[in-house]
Protein backbone atom coordinates (compact mmCIF):
# COMPACT_ATOMS: atom_id res chain seq x y z
CA UNK A 1 0.00 0.00 0.00
CA UNK A 2 1.61 3.50 -1.26
CA UNK A 3 0.01 5.62 1.58
CA UNK A 4 2.13 8.50 0.39
CA UNK A 5 1.14 8.91 -3.19
CA UNK A 6 -2.54 9.06 -2.35
CA UNK A 7 -2.31 11.21 0.31
CA UNK A 8 -0.23 13.65 -1.05
CA UNK A 9 -3.28 13.71 -4.16
CA UNK A 10 -5.69 14.32 -0.67
CA UNK A 11 -3.57 17.46 -0.28
CA UNK A 12 -4.47 18.82 -3.61
CA UNK A 13 -8.00 17.99 -3.21
CA UNK A 14 -8.60 20.30 -0.11
CA UNK A 15 -9.81 22.86 -2.19
CA UNK A 16 -12.28 20.38 -3.72
CA UNK A 17 -13.37 19.51 -0.65
CA UNK A 18 -13.78 22.88 0.89
CA UNK A 19 -15.67 23.94 -2.44
CA UNK A 20 -17.77 20.53 -2.42
CA UNK A 21 -18.58 21.44 1.69
CA UNK A 22 -20.26 24.83 0.72
CA UNK A 23 -22.74 23.68 -1.95
CA UNK A 24 -24.28 21.27 0.59
CA UNK A 25 -23.83 23.87 3.67
CA UNK A 26 -26.06 26.37 1.14
CA UNK A 27 -28.90 23.68 1.28
CA UNK A 28 -29.39 22.47 4.62
CA UNK A 29 -32.46 19.98 5.66
CA UNK A 30 -33.84 18.51 8.34
CA UNK A 31 -34.16 14.55 8.96
CA UNK A 32 -36.45 13.01 5.84
CA UNK A 33 -36.60 16.13 4.46
CA UNK A 34 -33.01 15.97 2.10
CA UNK A 35 -34.42 15.82 -0.97
CA UNK A 36 -32.04 18.64 -2.53
CA UNK A 37 -29.26 17.21 -0.56
CA UNK A 38 -29.70 13.17 -1.89
CA UNK A 39 -29.97 14.86 -5.40
CA UNK A 40 -26.77 16.84 -5.06
CA UNK A 41 -25.59 13.61 -3.28
CA UNK A 42 -26.36 10.97 -6.47
CA UNK A 43 -25.42 13.55 -9.08
CA UNK A 44 -22.02 13.23 -7.50
CA UNK A 45 -21.99 9.66 -6.96
CA UNK A 46 -22.88 9.34 -11.25
CA UNK A 47 -20.65 11.95 -12.15
CA UNK A 48 -18.07 9.41 -10.46
CA UNK A 49 -19.05 6.49 -12.43
CA UNK A 50 -21.79 5.11 -10.09
CA UNK A 51 -24.95 3.91 -10.08
CA UNK A 52 -26.48 4.72 -6.57
CA UNK A 53 -29.57 4.26 -5.37
CA UNK A 54 -31.88 7.28 -3.87
CA UNK A 55 -35.03 6.54 -1.51
CA UNK A 56 -33.62 3.98 0.64
CA UNK A 57 -35.01 4.66 4.32
CA UNK A 58 -36.95 7.96 3.36
CA UNK A 59 -34.40 10.06 1.03
CA UNK A 60 -30.86 7.91 1.81
CA UNK A 61 -28.28 7.35 -0.67
CA UNK A 62 -26.20 4.23 -1.13
CA UNK A 63 -23.70 3.53 -3.88
CA UNK A 64 -21.69 0.44 -4.35
CA UNK A 65 -17.83 0.64 -5.16
CA UNK A 66 -17.34 -3.24 -6.62
CA UNK A 67 -13.57 -4.04 -5.78
CA UNK A 68 -11.81 -6.10 -8.41
CA UNK A 69 -11.79 -8.87 -6.73
CA UNK A 70 -14.22 -11.04 -4.36
CA UNK A 71 -14.54 -10.28 -0.55
CA UNK A 72 -16.08 -8.89 2.02
CA UNK A 73 -18.17 -5.42 2.56
CA UNK A 74 -17.40 -2.32 4.13
CA UNK A 75 -20.07 0.32 5.43
CA UNK A 76 -19.07 3.38 4.86
CA UNK A 77 -21.58 5.79 6.60
CA UNK A 78 -21.75 9.65 6.23
CA UNK A 79 -24.81 11.15 7.68
CA UNK A 80 -26.44 13.89 6.09
CA UNK A 81 -29.29 16.31 7.57
CA UNK A 82 -29.44 19.53 8.92
CA UNK A 83 -30.74 21.24 12.38
CA UNK A 84 -34.05 23.55 12.88
CA UNK A 85 -31.74 26.16 13.63
CA UNK A 86 -31.20 29.88 12.03
CA UNK A 87 -27.52 29.95 10.92
CA UNK A 88 -25.66 33.00 12.58
CA UNK A 89 -22.33 32.90 11.25
CA UNK A 90 -22.64 35.36 8.51
CA UNK A 91 -20.35 33.26 5.81
CA UNK A 92 -20.66 34.02 2.45
CA UNK A 93 -21.49 30.31 2.01
CA UNK A 94 -24.00 30.25 4.96
CA UNK A 95 -27.52 28.35 4.50
CA UNK A 96 -29.72 29.95 1.97
CA UNK A 97 -32.94 27.98 4.17
CA UNK A 98 -34.16 29.81 6.75
CA UNK A 99 -34.64 28.09 9.65
CA UNK A 100 -32.11 25.22 8.71
CA UNK A 101 -29.00 25.01 9.07
CA UNK A 102 -25.73 22.40 8.50
CA UNK A 103 -25.00 23.24 12.88
CA UNK A 104 -23.32 19.78 13.82
CA UNK A 105 -21.13 19.26 10.01
CA UNK A 106 -23.24 16.61 8.89
CA UNK A 107 -21.69 18.31 5.35
CA UNK A 108 -18.69 17.70 5.91
CA UNK A 109 -19.50 14.50 6.56
CA UNK A 110 -20.93 14.17 3.20
CA UNK A 111 -17.73 16.03 1.07
CA UNK A 112 -15.29 13.53 3.12
CA UNK A 113 -17.08 10.16 2.10
CA UNK A 114 -17.89 11.47 -1.50
CA UNK A 115 -13.66 11.82 -1.48
CA UNK A 116 -13.38 8.64 -0.23
CA UNK A 117 -15.19 6.91 -2.73
CA UNK A 118 -13.81 8.98 -5.57
CA UNK A 119 -10.23 7.64 -3.91
CA UNK A 120 -11.46 4.51 -3.79
CA UNK A 121 -12.82 4.07 -6.97
CA UNK A 122 -8.88 5.42 -8.49
CA UNK A 123 -8.01 1.89 -6.40
CA UNK A 124 -9.97 -0.59 -7.50
CA UNK A 125 -7.55 -3.53 -8.11
CA UNK A 126 -6.66 -3.05 -4.56
CA UNK A 127 -10.05 -3.55 -3.00
CA UNK A 128 -10.96 -7.88 -1.93
CA UNK A 129 -14.83 -7.03 -1.56
CA UNK A 130 -17.07 -3.89 -1.74
CA UNK A 131 -17.52 -0.87 -0.31
CA UNK A 132 -20.82 0.30 0.57
CA UNK A 133 -21.43 3.96 0.39
CA UNK A 134 -24.44 5.12 3.10
CA UNK A 135 -25.50 8.45 2.60
CA UNK A 136 -28.10 8.30 6.27
CA UNK A 137 -30.96 11.01 6.23
CA UNK A 138 -32.06 11.61 9.90
CA UNK A 139 -29.58 11.41 12.38
CA UNK A 140 -30.67 13.88 14.80
CA UNK A 141 -33.15 11.45 16.80
CA UNK A 142 -35.50 11.17 13.75
CA UNK A 143 -34.70 7.52 13.17
CA UNK A 144 -32.58 7.72 10.06
CA UNK A 145 -30.23 4.65 10.60
CA UNK A 146 -33.07 2.49 11.67
CA UNK A 147 -34.39 3.48 8.20
CA UNK A 148 -32.15 2.45 6.44
CA UNK A 149 -31.89 -1.00 8.23
CA UNK A 150 -35.60 -1.37 7.79
CA UNK A 151 -35.56 -0.64 4.22
CA UNK A 152 -32.31 -3.33 3.72
CA UNK A 153 -29.46 -1.56 3.69
CA UNK A 154 -27.63 -3.97 5.49
CA UNK A 155 -28.06 -6.44 2.93
CA UNK A 156 -27.29 -7.70 -0.67
CA UNK A 157 -24.64 -7.43 -0.48
CA UNK A 158 -24.48 -8.37 3.44
CA UNK A 159 -22.51 -5.69 4.89
CA UNK A 160 -19.51 -7.30 7.45
CA UNK A 161 -18.31 -4.28 8.85
CA UNK A 162 -18.66 -0.76 9.20
CA UNK A 163 -16.78 2.94 9.91
CA UNK A 164 -18.16 6.52 9.72
CA UNK A 165 -16.99 9.47 11.27
CA UNK A 166 -17.71 12.99 13.30
CA UNK A 167 -16.41 16.00 12.35
CA UNK A 168 -15.35 17.07 16.07
CA UNK A 169 -15.46 20.63 17.92
CA UNK A 170 -14.28 19.63 20.92
CA UNK A 171 -10.69 18.08 19.25
CA UNK A 172 -8.22 20.70 17.56
CA UNK A 173 -7.78 20.31 13.99
CA UNK A 174 -5.15 18.52 13.21
CA UNK A 175 -5.96 15.30 15.23
CA UNK A 176 -8.10 12.16 14.75
CA UNK A 177 -9.48 10.44 17.67
CA UNK A 178 -9.94 6.70 17.88
CA UNK A 179 -11.27 4.90 20.48
CA UNK A 180 -12.24 1.22 21.76
CA UNK A 181 -15.60 0.45 23.35
CA UNK A 182 -18.29 2.57 24.22
CA UNK A 183 -17.52 6.35 22.75
CA UNK A 184 -20.94 7.65 22.35
CA UNK A 185 -23.87 7.68 24.80
CA UNK A 186 -27.36 5.52 24.59
CA UNK A 187 -29.96 8.34 24.90
CA UNK A 188 -33.35 8.14 25.68
CA UNK A 189 -36.40 10.14 25.99
CA UNK A 190 -39.23 10.86 28.78
CA UNK A 191 -42.10 12.30 29.58
CA UNK A 192 -43.78 12.58 32.70
CA UNK A 193 -47.53 13.31 33.84
CA UNK A 194 -48.14 14.62 37.18
CA UNK A 195 -52.21 14.46 37.95
CA UNK A 196 -53.38 16.12 41.36
CA UNK A 197 -56.32 18.65 42.11
CA UNK A 198 -57.27 21.88 41.17
CA UNK A 199 -58.16 24.48 44.02
CA UNK A 200 -57.83 27.57 45.11
CA UNK A 201 -54.51 29.22 45.82
CA UNK A 202 -55.53 30.24 49.03
CA UNK A 203 -56.99 26.74 50.15
CA UNK A 204 -54.11 24.20 49.46
CA UNK A 205 -55.33 22.05 52.37
CA UNK A 206 -58.80 21.53 49.70
CA UNK A 207 -56.31 20.39 46.66
CA UNK A 208 -54.01 18.32 45.70
CA UNK A 209 -50.71 20.25 44.41
CA UNK A 210 -49.03 18.81 41.09
CA UNK A 211 -46.34 22.05 41.35
CA UNK A 212 -45.62 21.00 44.58
CA UNK A 213 -44.80 17.41 43.64
CA UNK A 214 -42.96 18.17 40.12
CA UNK A 215 -40.29 19.85 41.93
CA UNK A 216 -39.79 17.07 44.58
CA UNK A 217 -39.98 14.97 41.53
CA UNK A 218 -37.35 16.55 39.36
CA UNK A 219 -34.96 17.08 42.73
CA UNK A 220 -35.33 13.35 43.96
CA UNK A 221 -34.53 12.40 39.92
CA UNK A 222 -31.24 13.52 40.16
CA UNK A 223 -30.41 11.29 43.13
CA UNK A 224 -30.70 8.41 40.42
CA UNK A 225 -27.28 9.48 39.01
CA UNK A 226 -26.13 10.64 42.51
CA UNK A 227 -27.35 7.77 44.72
CA UNK A 228 -28.00 5.35 42.29
CA UNK A 229 -25.35 4.89 39.37
CA UNK A 230 -22.02 3.29 40.31
CA UNK A 231 -19.54 6.33 40.66
CA UNK A 232 -16.98 4.76 38.28
CA UNK A 233 -20.47 4.62 35.52
CA UNK A 234 -21.64 7.54 33.77
CA UNK A 235 -25.48 8.63 33.34
CA UNK A 236 -27.34 11.74 32.55
CA UNK A 237 -31.09 12.80 33.74
CA UNK A 238 -32.08 15.84 32.56
CA UNK A 239 -35.50 17.62 32.84
CA UNK A 240 -35.85 20.31 29.75
CA UNK A 241 -39.39 20.96 29.99
CA UNK A 242 -41.50 21.56 32.70
CA UNK A 243 -44.83 23.02 32.12
CA UNK A 244 -47.90 23.39 34.83
CA UNK A 245 -50.24 25.60 36.55
CA UNK A 246 -52.70 28.69 35.14
CA UNK A 247 -51.98 31.84 37.63
CA UNK A 248 -50.64 32.75 40.37
CA UNK A 249 -53.83 31.56 43.31
CA UNK A 250 -54.78 28.48 41.46
CA UNK A 251 -53.08 25.45 42.61
CA UNK A 252 -52.10 23.31 39.41
CA UNK A 253 -54.28 19.84 39.05
CA UNK A 254 -51.44 19.07 35.93
CA UNK A 255 -47.92 19.40 35.17
CA UNK A 256 -45.80 17.66 32.11
CA UNK A 257 -42.61 17.37 31.79
CA UNK A 258 -39.95 15.61 29.47
CA UNK A 259 -36.13 15.05 29.91
CA UNK A 260 -33.72 13.18 28.09
CA UNK A 261 -31.51 10.40 30.28
CA UNK A 262 -28.08 9.32 29.15
CA UNK A 263 -26.10 6.35 29.44
CA UNK A 264 -22.67 3.87 28.29
CA UNK A 265 -23.17 0.84 30.02
CA UNK A 266 -26.02 -1.44 29.52
CA UNK A 267 -26.62 -2.22 33.00
CA UNK A 268 -27.38 1.53 33.51
CA UNK A 269 -29.06 1.65 30.24
CA UNK A 270 -31.52 -1.42 31.65
CA UNK A 271 -31.69 0.43 35.26
CA UNK A 272 -32.94 3.61 34.18
CA UNK A 273 -36.76 3.54 33.05
CA UNK A 274 -37.03 1.32 36.43
CA UNK A 275 -35.53 3.59 38.53
CA UNK A 276 -37.31 6.65 36.81
CA UNK A 277 -40.45 4.92 37.05
CA UNK A 278 -39.66 3.87 40.77
CA UNK A 279 -38.99 7.45 41.71
CA UNK A 280 -42.23 8.96 39.90
CA UNK A 281 -44.51 6.76 41.13
CA UNK A 282 -43.12 6.80 44.47
CA UNK A 283 -42.59 10.33 45.19
CA UNK A 284 -46.56 11.19 43.74
CA UNK A 285 -47.72 8.02 45.89
CA UNK A 286 -45.76 9.85 49.33
CA UNK A 287 -47.66 13.53 47.81
CA UNK A 288 -51.21 11.60 47.32
CA UNK A 289 -50.65 12.44 43.59
CA UNK A 290 -51.23 10.02 40.37
CA UNK A 291 -47.65 10.10 38.34
CA UNK A 292 -47.01 8.72 35.06
CA UNK A 293 -43.72 8.06 32.91
CA UNK A 294 -43.51 7.18 29.40
CA UNK A 295 -40.17 6.05 28.65
CA UNK A 296 -38.74 5.95 24.87
CA UNK A 297 -35.98 4.09 24.10
CA UNK A 298 -33.83 6.01 21.42
CA UNK A 299 -30.33 5.19 19.96
CA UNK A 300 -28.27 2.47 22.23
CA UNK A 301 -24.95 3.47 23.12
CA UNK A 302 -22.42 3.39 20.51
CA UNK A 303 -19.86 1.22 20.55
CA UNK A 304 -16.76 0.28 18.59
CA UNK A 305 -15.74 -3.03 18.28
CA UNK A 306 -11.95 -3.71 19.51
CA UNK A 307 -10.64 -5.52 16.25
CA UNK A 308 -12.31 -2.65 13.87
CA UNK A 309 -10.97 -0.05 16.18
CA UNK A 310 -7.30 -1.61 15.95
CA UNK A 311 -7.58 -1.54 12.21
CA UNK A 312 -8.89 2.26 12.51
CA UNK A 313 -6.25 3.09 14.54
CA UNK A 314 -3.26 1.54 12.54
CA UNK A 315 -4.72 2.93 9.50
CA UNK A 316 -5.08 6.46 11.12
CA UNK A 317 -1.29 6.30 12.04
CA UNK A 318 -0.31 5.13 9.08
CA UNK A 319 -2.24 7.93 7.05
CA UNK A 320 -1.49 11.25 9.37
CA UNK A 321 1.10 9.80 12.03
CA UNK A 322 1.18 8.78 15.63
CA UNK A 323 1.38 11.96 17.35
CA UNK A 324 -1.95 13.06 15.38
CA UNK A 325 -3.99 10.03 16.70
CA UNK A 326 -5.09 10.57 20.30
CA UNK A 327 -8.10 8.45 22.06
CA UNK A 328 -10.86 11.02 22.76
CA UNK A 329 -12.94 11.18 25.71
CA UNK A 330 -16.23 10.04 25.56
CA UNK A 331 -19.64 12.05 24.98
CA UNK A 332 -22.49 11.92 26.36
CA UNK A 333 -24.03 13.15 22.92
CA UNK A 334 -25.99 9.97 20.99
CA UNK A 335 -25.36 9.12 17.39
CA UNK A 336 -27.39 6.23 15.70
CA UNK A 337 -24.18 5.06 14.05
CA UNK A 338 -24.69 2.87 16.97
CA UNK A 339 -27.38 1.01 14.98
CA UNK A 340 -24.90 -0.10 12.48
CA UNK A 341 -22.60 -0.78 15.08
CA UNK A 342 -25.02 -3.22 16.65
CA UNK A 343 -25.31 -5.19 13.51
CA UNK A 344 -21.78 -5.59 12.20
CA UNK A 345 -18.73 -4.78 14.14
CA UNK A 346 -17.08 -1.54 13.26
CA UNK A 347 -15.26 2.05 14.37
CA UNK A 348 -17.00 5.11 14.73
CA UNK A 349 -14.04 7.94 15.28
CA UNK A 350 -13.79 12.09 15.47
CA UNK A 351 -12.16 14.15 13.41
CA UNK A 352 -10.93 17.23 15.13
CA UNK A 353 -12.30 20.47 13.65
CA UNK A 354 -11.75 23.24 16.05
CA UNK A 355 -9.39 26.45 15.05
CA UNK A 356 -10.48 29.04 17.36
CA UNK A 357 -8.22 31.51 14.78
CA UNK A 358 -10.59 30.85 11.96
CA UNK A 359 -14.00 30.68 14.27
CA UNK A 360 -14.23 27.14 14.49
CA UNK A 361 -14.51 26.70 18.39
CA UNK A 362 -18.61 26.81 19.02
CA UNK A 363 -19.68 24.05 20.32
CA UNK A 364 -22.24 21.61 17.71
CA UNK A 365 -25.67 22.64 17.13
CA UNK A 366 -25.04 26.14 17.75
CA UNK A 367 -26.29 29.13 15.42
CA UNK A 368 -22.25 30.16 14.60
CA UNK A 369 -21.07 26.78 14.42
CA UNK A 370 -18.41 26.56 11.95
CA UNK A 371 -15.36 23.98 11.35
CA UNK A 372 -11.61 24.69 10.45
CA UNK A 373 -12.15 22.96 6.70
CA UNK A 374 -8.68 21.84 6.71
CA UNK A 375 -9.66 19.01 9.01
CA UNK A 376 -11.29 17.39 6.04
CA UNK A 377 -8.01 16.03 4.75
CA UNK A 378 -7.76 14.00 7.36
CA UNK A 379 -10.79 12.17 7.75
CA UNK A 380 -10.41 11.50 3.88
CA UNK A 381 -7.01 9.93 4.48
CA UNK A 382 -8.32 7.79 7.54
CA UNK A 383 -11.66 6.59 5.73
CA UNK A 384 -9.31 5.32 2.72
CA UNK A 385 -6.71 4.05 4.86
CA UNK A 386 -9.49 2.26 6.80
CA UNK A 387 -11.30 0.81 3.56
CA UNK A 388 -7.80 -0.68 1.91
CA UNK A 389 -6.66 -1.81 5.11
CA UNK A 390 -10.17 -4.11 5.50
CA UNK A 391 -10.50 -5.09 2.14
CA UNK A 392 -6.38 -5.14 1.17
CA UNK A 393 -6.46 -8.80 1.00
CA UNK A 394 -8.49 -11.49 0.27
CA UNK A 395 -11.11 -11.89 2.69
CA UNK A 396 -10.21 -15.33 5.05
NI1 LIG B 1 -23.92 15.12 14.37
Amino acid sequence: MVIAEWGERVETMTEDLAATRREFHRIPEIGFEEYETSALIAQKLRALGLQPRTGIGGTGVVALIEGAHPGKTLLMRADMDGLPIEERTGLPYASTHPGRMHACGHDTHVTMLLAAAQLLLERREDLHGCVKLVFQPAEEGLGGARAMIEDGVLENPHVDAAIGCHIWNDMPVGLVGVREGPIMAASDRIKITIEGQGGHGAMPHHAVDAIATAAQVVTTLQTIVSRRVSPLQAGVVTIGTIHGGYASNIIADRVEMQGTVRSFDEDVWEQMPIQIEQVVTGVCAAMGVRGTVEYHRGVPTTVNDSGMTKLVREAAIEALGEERVVVPEQSTGGEDMSLFLRAAPGCFFYVGSQNPAKGADKPHHHPEFEVDEDAMPNGVKVLVASALRYLGKTAD
